[in-house]
């Protein structure tokens, strides 16, 4: 017997400490706030402190998006972590720390490394063991702090990311819920945007980058459409991965989308990696009525992408 997933509660955690632009030209980096405006559409974002590391601000997503569904940890049958910004550089997971944080039992808990696409990678498989069957209650994170893995003296890349955390809890529900998901990837690509061992800082070949995500982004989301027996008309809100507000804004020109249907965060985050998409969520889904379509799409590193129709609950 196949059952449905959905979604059961959101949660999401940004560090305390907001960098703005000015902060950022104060450093010492040759560039301006009208510039970043202008290329990207970020104002801000936050950096993480030294005890707000990946696992902690995993922690305190999870807790909310646990409260937010009104399960305890010890209801869980399995945690995931979506993050290429472990604590560890090999082991232990990231998930097994959040378990033990939490004091979630024994369930089985590991890391999935999908760039910015972790989210909704990590959708598509918890999705898929859901409906199976084999498991009825997972926590989905996707956290990431690559303030810490970037050059700040790359201007080209200094200015985009921030930190954060976005977790779902994914259940058993009766009807609606994860609807339809389509995943790709292209290691063709990989060395247009990679993160070496050494050095160990970020490098990115920007407008490759953004050539390659706005042709990605579009059939991706008509896709998942399509799986779903839905077209563009019917969606309620679009949450793309937040890398630049220029992707965003042709994303949703192309497909004929409201302006107001898109969740936006970039503006304040910058671009937060695997947690931008599920801090769009926890931030939008007070506005979500029951039944309204819930587009994500996600693209990153790898080169990978994927987009999910939610129905939401
Ligand atoms: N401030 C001022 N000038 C700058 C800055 C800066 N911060 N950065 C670059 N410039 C300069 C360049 O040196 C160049 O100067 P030149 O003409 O004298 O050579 C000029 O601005 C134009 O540079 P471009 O690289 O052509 O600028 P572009 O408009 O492409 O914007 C950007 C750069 C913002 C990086 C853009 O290419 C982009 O957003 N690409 C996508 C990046 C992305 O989404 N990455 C994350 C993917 S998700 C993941 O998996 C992590």
């Amino acid at each position: 017997m196949t059952h449905s997933a959905g979604i059961l509660g959101v949660g999401a955690y940004v560090p305390e400490t907001v960098c703005t632009n000015q902060d950022i030209v104060n450093r010492g980096v040759n560039t301006s706030h009208d510039w970043i405006v202008e290329r990207t559409g970020i104002h801000a974002r936050r950096l993480a402190s030294e005890h707000e590391t990946t696992t902690y601000m995993s922690e305190q997503a999870a807790r909310k998006a646990l409260a937010s569904a009104g399960l305890n940890p010890q209801d869980l049958d399995m945690i995931v972590v979506a993050t290429t910004t472990p604590d560890y550089r090999g082991f232990p997971s990231v998930a097994t720390q959040v378990q033990v944080a939490l004091g979630a039992g024994s369930c089985p808990a590991w890391d999935l490394s999908a760039a910015c696409s972790g989210f909704v990678y990590g959708l598509d498989v918890v999705t898929r063991l859901i409906e199976s069957g084999g498991y009825q209650r997972v926590l989905l994170i996707a956290a990431d702090r690559l303030s810490h893995r970037v050059d700040w003296s790359d201007r080209s890349t200094c200015i985009l990311f921030g930190d954060g955390a976005g977790a779902v809890v994914l259940g058993r529900v009766d009807t609606g819920g994860v609807v339809a998901t389509a995943l790709h990837a292209d290691g063709a690509h990989g060395s247009i945007l990679s993160l070496p061992n050494d050095p160990p800082y970020i490098d990115m070949d920007g407008q490759s980058v953004f050539k390659v995500a706005v042709n990605c982004v579009v059939p991706s989301v008509l896709e998942a459409l399509d799986l779903a027996g839905l077209t563009v008309s019917d969606v309620d809100w679009f949450i793309p991965h937040q890398a630049n507000q220029r992707i965003m804004d042709h994303a949703i020109k192309k497909l004929g989308l409201p302006a107001d249907r898109m969740v936006c965060h970039i503006d304040r985050y910058g671009n937060t990696s695997a947690a931008s998409i599920p801090i769009g969520l926890a931030e939008a889904s007070a506005q979500f009525k029951s039944g309204d379509v819930v587009v994500v799409i996600g693209f990153g590193a790898g080169f990978t992408w994927g987009a999910g129709v939610i129905l939401w609950q």
